[in-house]
């Protein structure tokens, strides 16, 4: 990795640790198919005025029930904008007739992309409020978005006004999404392949900070006894808050999946985050800003 990589990493463990997630969303929140104007957190505002009031009520009401649902649907947002853009596509069912090859069953959401349901409510109460306004891949971003803000993350304004996909054009891309089992150069490529660098793996990683996954997928691969399939907290520590402890983790070793704890396999980089822990002269509005820049690209 370079030297990018160790900026971001301590600048993650520092005072800019909670904002991982909004990055991740400020990351994924420009999709390629807008309405022609560009992207704003505004644009439901006279059309139906009680979005996001309604989002949240149903992501609200489904972690009643199900305290993983905020990481879900983060990783859904992740997995529809790493293919073609933030345009719903993960969503769209089979159906060969119209060219779609659904992007559900790839590896990487098969059996484990979840929380389907909540979006489909999440559907549903907007057609009831204001029939074919609001779009599915919106609705993702704005998941996510209140997702972070739920599991005790910073809030965050996603820029709105994309369009849905209607057919898969790009199965491929789904089948290339990151595999927990990627060395470090080709996670590096994957995320390159989108204008994303070292820094943006860094801290989209981060949203490992909660969720759950497969106990097959991680470092010790279920030789604790466990079947697979058997859930293992991605957080050891609070499993379900937005926080800093996955870094923590991380440096000492035991991140869950390969792929996190990969990115400290190069031993260049293993001392400097440690080093820089005290204190970065990084701020957060820094940090913010250059991000904004920087992921803008994505997608536009
Ligand atoms: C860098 C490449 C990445 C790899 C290889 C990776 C891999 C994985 C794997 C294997 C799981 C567990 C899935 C399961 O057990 O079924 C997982 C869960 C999760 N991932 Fe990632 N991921 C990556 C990046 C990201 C990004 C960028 C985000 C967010 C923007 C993200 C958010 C999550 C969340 C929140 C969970 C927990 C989901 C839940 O509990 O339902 N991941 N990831």
């Amino acid at each position: 990795m370079a030297a990018s990589s160790r900026f971001s990493l301590a600048a993650a463990r520092c005072s800019l640790r909670l904002l991982t997630a909004a990055l991740v969303l400020l990351a994924l929140s420009h999709g390629a198919h807008s309405h022609g104007a560009a992207l704003s957190s505004s644009f439901y505002d006279g059309s139906c005025p009680g979005t996001r009031d309604i989002v949240r009520r149903v992501i609200q009401d489904a972690r009643v029930a199900d305290a993983r649902i905020p990481a879900s649907l983060i990783r859904l947002h992740f997995h529809d904008c790493f293919v073609n853009g933030c345009d719903g596509s993960l969503l769209l069912n089979d159906d060969l007739r119209v060219g779609i090859t659904t992007e559900k069953n790839v590896l990487a959401n098969n059996r484990s992309a979840r929380g389907f349901n909540v979006v489909d409510d999440i559907k549903r109460a907007l057609e009831n409020a204001c029939p074919g306004i609001v779009s599915c891949a919106d609705i993702l971003a704005l998941a996510a978005e209140i997702s972070v803000e739920l599991a005790g993350g910073p809030s965050w304004s996603v820029p709105l006004g994309r369009r849905d996909a209607t057919t898969t054009t790009n199965i491929e891309s789904a089948n290339n999404l990151p595999s927990p089992f990627d060395p470090l150069k080709t996670l590096q490529e994957k995320f390159r392949n989108l204008g994303l660098d070292d820094t943006d793996l860094v801290a989209l990683q981060g949203a490992h900070t909660f969720g759950r996954t497969q106990c097959q997928f991680t470092q010790r691969n279920c030789t604790a006894g466990q079947r697979a399939g058997a859930l293992l907290n991605l957080d050891g520590v609070t499993p379900d808050v937005l926080d800093n402890k996955y870094y923590g983790s991380l440096l000492q070793g035991r991140a869950q999946l390969p792929s996190d704890q990969v990115m400290l396999s190069d031993p260049s980089q293993r001392q400097p985050p440690r080093r820089s822990s005290a204190g970065s002269p990084v701020t957060r509005m820094t940090f913010l800003e250059t991000s904004r820049r920087r992921w803008s690209r994505w997608g536009t």
